[in-house]
């Protein structure tokens, strides 16, 4: 889970969510977002979703695209994203992270904003404008079958809110897994 923890860190940089659909395993049925009372879609192929949608939030997410769709475990995952920031973030913006394994609480912890979005090639202060990012990881091939929920909730220091960003994502058990045989 590390690994899956690192790609949350860069919540701001929209890649948090996109990442979380690592966990994705149905090759035929690309995800997509699921919408829940209060979401609305993120333009682009990918199960991200916009949380707290009601709530002025001060990125605008314009797309974001995962690159494949689902993704593969054991396989390159490339994320590509499009916002647009409407303040200036500086040192003290901060990012919640809420992880979801079922029932369970994987993750739910506070990480400084920009000590994360080194990730992504960005450094603070973050100015107003138009941001284009582009990231690919390796997907690890140990990843516990379940249903994932994550949500990244992300503040300027002053506490404005800057963006709720969410996925669902599914996967099943493998019967290869399960048999101990090798999955290719
Ligand atoms: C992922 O990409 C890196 C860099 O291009 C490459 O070295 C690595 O072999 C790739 N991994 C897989 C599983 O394709």
């Amino acid at each position: 889970m590390v690994s899956f923890k690192n790609l949350c860190l860069s919540a701001l940089a929209l890649q948090c969510v996109a990442s979380s659909s690592l966990f994705a395993r149905d090759e035929q049925n690309p995800l997509k977002s699921t919408i829940l009372p209060g979401e609305e879609p993120v333009p682009g192929d990918s199960p991200v979703a916009i949380c707290d949608a009601s709530q002025k939030q001060l990125l605008t997410i314009d797309l974001v695209d995962i690159v494949p769709n689902p993704p593969a475990r054991g396989a390159n995952l490339t994320v590509a994203a499009v916002g647009h920031l409407h303040e200036l973030v500086e040192e003290g913006a901060y990012v919640d992270v809420d992880v979801r394994y079922g029932y369970i609480k994987l993750i739910s912890q506070t990480y400084d904003l920009c000590d994360e979005v080194g990730e992504v090639d960005l450094k603070c202060p973050l100015k107003p404008g138009e941001y284009k990012l582009s990231k690919t990881v390796e997907i690890p091939n140990e990843v516990p079958p379940g249903k994932y929920v994550v949500y990244a909730r992300a503040f300027t220091k002053d506490d404005k809110y800057l963006a709720c960003i969410t996925a669902t994502v599914v996967f099943d058990v493998d019967s290869w897994k399960i048999l101990g045989i090798g999955r290719d």
